[in-house]
């Protein structure tokens, strides 16, 4: 058996070669001094896992070129320092008017906005002429130019060839690759990172493109989710929309144009022994020093996540003020730290939502605050090292998105936290599924009850507080990331002999 650096065994695999597809690369290129290039590793959970399985199998990244290096660079072998991985990305390199319509008009604040519930449906969406533009002339452009790219690259891979699909800015990929493959043998999956709504939601999106989207889910052998809720959600949504569709419940299937679509759910996790490295690692210990100081003795209240509405930032903001108005004890005794990643800001409900946010710490600053104690410090930046430093300290960590396919900050604070700190995470998260027994569960917009568990967790015994904190770390170490790419392995090749029979 052959082991991973951290002494774990590696996933098996069937699969001489793999193909992985996704909007975002696993690689940041950069130019040295000398003009060569530099390969920075992406950050993430899914580039961990994918770039493990680089170690026993090659495997093709095919991406979206996101920078004039990656689309100079174009295609070759991906050399991280350090590793001995087999590693080879294709940058694709969409017309830009053609990405800006696929990314920041239809992935983002459409599928994005469905499939988190954030619409206001008595305003949004406006599906107007341009809409219809940007699903023809972005989404499906991009997607069919994704589908040629990975149809050239299987074309001259040994049998049997595995092609892993990820998230929502490929959902008409698998169609149209099945056209261009025709009669070739390819396994086809796909992993929905994120929440999938169910029937009426989906409802709200015009026929045209809703059946373009099923169909396209349809044709891939095996589709991930997160929970299994999910998974129940995409089934329910076939059976009303696809009326040629055969749904089984029970056995997680859809027939549809003679094709069986296994659906399955695997929550996604994190590399356990890499984020502890990371969490005692020097640069973390000046970065722990800097959020002591900013702490200065109080207690620490917590949230790290992108600049991202579905987080539910505001009310995260409305909930702590609420907090300090119903349990004025706290005052001065408590601070507030916002670490936020800026994201997506090519999309302007992104860019009014950073401005709402200034708004809403600098009134709490303003009404609670004095020369002595600033009760919400923002810091907008893409620090990964500060972020884990401050995760390895807080007394409280936030979670409190509208919707989120998983939430990986709540598994990476269970797992470095040295205070015991307490989870207040929201229902509506992945994560819930497993981490519930540990975790103080709110209801995202109950910003009354968010106030009151993030008083609990100030307040809690010591004793309980410990209990929690380590039933948290054992639920996050006892499934990783390992777990969840081994698991999809596990099913592709159960479809595999299937199909044999
Ligand atoms: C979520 C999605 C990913 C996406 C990431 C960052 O986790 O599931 O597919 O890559 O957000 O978003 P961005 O738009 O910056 O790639």
């Amino acid at each position: 058996m052959i082991m991973m650096d951290s002494g774990e065994p590696l996933p098996t695999n069937h699969y001489s070669e793999v193909l992985i597809a996704s909007n975002r690369g696993p690689v940041t290129l950069g130019r040295d001094a000398q003009g060569g290039y530099t390969f920075q590793r992406g950050s993430g959970g899914l580039v961990t896992a994918l770039t493990g399985l680089a170690r026993t199998t090659r495997v093709t990244w095919v991406a979206c070129a996101l920078s004039p290096e990656d689309a100079a660079w174009g295609q070759g072998k991906v050399c991280f320092e350090d590793e001995n991985c087999n590693l080879y990305t294709r940058f694709i390199n969409p017309d830009p008017q053609a990405y800006d319509a696929y990314y920041n008009q239809i992935s983002n604040p459409l599928l994005w906005f469905l499939q988190h519930s954030m619409w206001d449906v008595p305003r949004a969406p406006v599906i107007d002429r341009a809409t219809w533009d940007a699903w023809e002339m972005g989404y499906k452009v991009v997607n069919r130019q994704f589908a040629g790219e990975i149809a050239d690259q299987v074309r001259t891979m040994s049998k049997p060839v595995l092609v892993m699909l990820q998230d929502y800015h490929l959902y008409l990929t698998p169609r149209y690759l099945k056209k261009y493959l025709r009669r070739r043998d390819a396994i086809l999956s796909l992993f929905v990172h994120i929440p999938m709504p169910g029937p009426d939601y989906w409802g709200i999106l015009p026929p045209g493109m809703r059946q373009e989207i099923l169909d396209g889910l349809c044709a891939v052998d095996l589709l991930g989710f997160q929970t299994r809720e999910d998974g129940l959600n995409f089934i329910r949504t076939c059976e009303n929309y696809l009326p040629k569709a055969l749904v089984r419940y029970r056995r997680g299937r859809v027939r549809y144009r003679s094709h069986d679509t296994y659906v399955r759910d695997f929550p996604i996790s994190i590399d356990v022994d890499a984020l502890k490295a990371l969490a005692d690692a020097p640069e973390t210990l000046s970065y722990q020093q800097e959020v002591a100081e900013h702490m200065n003795q109080r207690k620490l209240i917590l949230r790290v996540d992108r600049l991202e509405p579905s987080k539910n930032l505001l009310r995260g903001f409305q909930a702590y003020e609420a907090l300090l108005e119903t349990h004025p004890e706290h005052c001065d005794q408590v601070m507030f730290l916002a670490l936020l990643t800026p994201s997506r800001l090519g999309v302007d409900e992104y860019q009014t939502y950073l401005d709402e946010i200034m708004a809403a710490v600098g009134r709490i600053n303003a009404r609670y605050g004095d020369s002595e104690w600033e009760p919400v410090r923002l810091l907008v930046g893409e620090n990964y090292a500060r972020a884990v430093a401050a995760l390895t300290m807080y007394n409280v960590l936030l979670v409190n998105s509208i919707a989120d396919g998983m939430n990986l900050v709540a598994k990476e604070g269970a797992v470095v936290n040295k205070m015991d700190g307490v989870l207040v995470l929201s229902e509506r998260t992945g994560a819930r599924q497993q981490l519930e027994p540990g975790a103080l569960v709110i209801a995202p917009c109950d910003v009354y009850a968010t106030a009151e568990a993030m008083h609990q967790a100030l307040v809690m015994a010591p004793e309980e507080r410990r209990e929690r904190a380590a039933l948290l770390r054992r639920l996050v170490e006892a499934e990783d990331i390992n777990f969840w790419l081994e698991s999809q392995l596990d099913a592709i090749a159960e479809i595999a002999r299937m199909r044999k029979a």
